[in-house]
């Protein structure tokens, strides 16, 4: 409840996700009342910090909203009186428990609840989940651990992850983070599909051709190369986030909005996924580009990363799933960086209206006229449907249309960030949007034959230009299935 304290402490404080993610979306949902009353916020590191450096650096990750009350400058002030820091080593159980003195100190001895946000590197993983769980757990409320990927890189290495934790923490402890979930389009599907009498019923093979799931960056690796390298594209986005995304696209209707109950119905679809076949992957690697007098690097120039490495940034992969819904539709995911626009999107397709009685009066290629469903994740976060419609006139002439449910015009409220949606979930033991294990073990074992014969093969990746559209072997690839990638085509641009 919102009487007892929570502590949340931030392992690896001083790092990239901290600074960008986890501050901020700490004090939002401070500045938005969402915290408990009583709560205390620690960064805990191997570096030396002072309290007040800890406090610098937080303040200069944070911005004020859209803020009419002008207090915002007031609020932070406070937030930032409730961070301090501790610093220690990751393996360090002494270390551990000197920092749970300093977390009593400031729970005053009531019920105190712990949250700790590994965020970390993946090494360290395990050693702060013993330290925290054996020296710093919370005595009298619960303790809970957010982790985020990567969970290993195969089925075996993230086994060993989950063993690993599972010695110190139990599964319902665990809070396995894929920050898509936390965004408001992807929280939305259900709603779509499951409040609204018009999709459900639509929604399978009987009249849907192809789902795509879409995610370009328009810059590369910079700086991140070390640890790209040696995850690449696949198991960055697509095991993860696309896949998400995927099932909850896909599953049957949960018998309640239970975590227990959806998280089923995720795992049932994801182990009615067909194995997928190197044959129906297409992968890429952005190289240097010139444009505008601008010298874009190639993914090899990165100083990080191997002059030689084949890893791949961008990836596309026609997949299907073997049920009674979804027989022969082709799920075609995409995803790479360095392309020409940032954008994370759902392209449903649907088929051909049978007997098209209008085929004439369409100035473009029946195939092209087809009704479509996006759902745009970001940027600009919308809902858009597009139908055929007659062209106002004397004539009987047919174009499409929009219908559009653009959030920006429809609602006035900023959209939260995925991470502030997360953190308040876990903090109130709300877990539908955490991976539980046996989904993550699913979600592995589709792609990891993959991923290991494209690394025995030593598939090279076409090459494509910095800010460009991607390889056109992904084009060939959805071709193979009869499907034209939705955001390339013309009418896209101006949705
Ligand atoms: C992370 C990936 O999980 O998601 C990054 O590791 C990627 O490579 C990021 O840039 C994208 O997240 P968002 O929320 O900015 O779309």
């Amino acid at each position: 409840g919102k009487e007892s304290a929570v502590t949340i402490t931030v392992a690896g404080a001083s790092g990239d996700l901290a600074k960008k993610k986890i501050f901020p979306a700490l004090f939002a949902l401070y500045y938005e009342g969402c915290l408990p009353k009583h709560f205390t916020i620690y960064g805990y590191a191997r570096s030396k910090m002072t309290n007040e450096q800890l406090r610098t650096m937080i303040s200069q990750t944070l911005t004020c909203r859209i803020d009419q009350s002008g207090n915002c400058g007031d609020k932070i002030e406070k937030f930032l009186q409730q961070c301090f820091y501790h610093s220690g080593q990751y393996n360090s159980e002494e270390d551990f428990s000197q920092l749970d003195k300093d977390l009593k100190e400031h729970e005053g001895g009531g019920l105190a609840n712990r949250l700790f946000y590994l965020s970390v590197p993946p090494d360290v993983f395990i050693d702060v989940a013993r330290c925290a769980s054996l020296r710093a757990s919370s005595l009298k409320g619960w303790t809970r651990v957010i982790v985020e990927k990567p969970f290993g890189r195969d089925s075996e290495s993230s086994a060993e992850l989950t063993r690993g934790l599972k010695n110190y923490l139990t599964e319902e402890q665990i809070y396995r983070i894929d920050h898509y979930l936390g965004k408001e389009l992807v929280e939305n599907l259900s709603v779509l599909r499951f409040s609204n009498l018009v999709f459900e019923p639509l929604w399978s093979r009987q009249y849907i051709r192809n789902v795509q799931l879409i995610f370009s960056e328009d810059f590369g690796t910079e700086g991140r190369g070390g640890y790209f390298d040696s995850y690449g594209i696949i198991r960055d986005i697509m095991q993860n986030h696309l896949l998400q995304i995927l099932a909850l696209f896909a599953m049957e209707p949960p018998i309640s909005l239970d975590a227990e109950d959806i998280r089923n119905e995720k795992v049932k679809v994801l182990r009615s996924m067909r194995p997928l076949h190197i044959e129906d992957v297409v992968v890429g690697q952005y190289k240097s580009h010139v444009r505008g007098g601008v010298k874009y690097p190639g993914y090899t120039d990165d100083k990080t990363v191997p002059s030689n490495s084949i890893t791949p940034t961008f990836a596309a992969a026609a997949l299907f799933i073997d049920n009674a819904r979804w027989d022969g539709v082709p799920f075609l995911m995409k995803a790479g960086k360095a392309l020409h626009n940032r954008r994370a999107e759902i392209r449903v397709q649907f088929r051909h209206v049978p007997g098209h009685l209008f085929k004439r009066s369409f100035g473009m290629d029946l195939d092209q006229a087809t009704n479509e469903l996006v759902i745009r994740v970001q940027p600009d976060e919308a809902i858009y449907l597009k139908i055929n419609n007659k062209v106002p006139g004397l004539g009987m002439r047919l174009d499409r249309s929009n219908l559009n449910l653009l959030y920006a015009d429809r609602y006035s409220r900023e959209i939260p960030d995925a991470y502030e949606r997360l953190l308040l979930d876990a903090i109130e033991g709300e877990r539908r949007l955490f991976i539980r294990s046996d989904e993550l073990d699913a979600a592995w074992s589709l792609f990891t034959p993959l991923l290991k014969e494209l690394e025995a093969r030593k598939v090279v990746p076409e090459l494509y230009p910095y800010g460009s559209r991607g390889p056109v072997g992904a084009h060939y690839l959805a071709a193979k299935y009869n499907v034209r990638w939705g955001d390339l085509g013309s009418e896209s641009q101006n949705a």
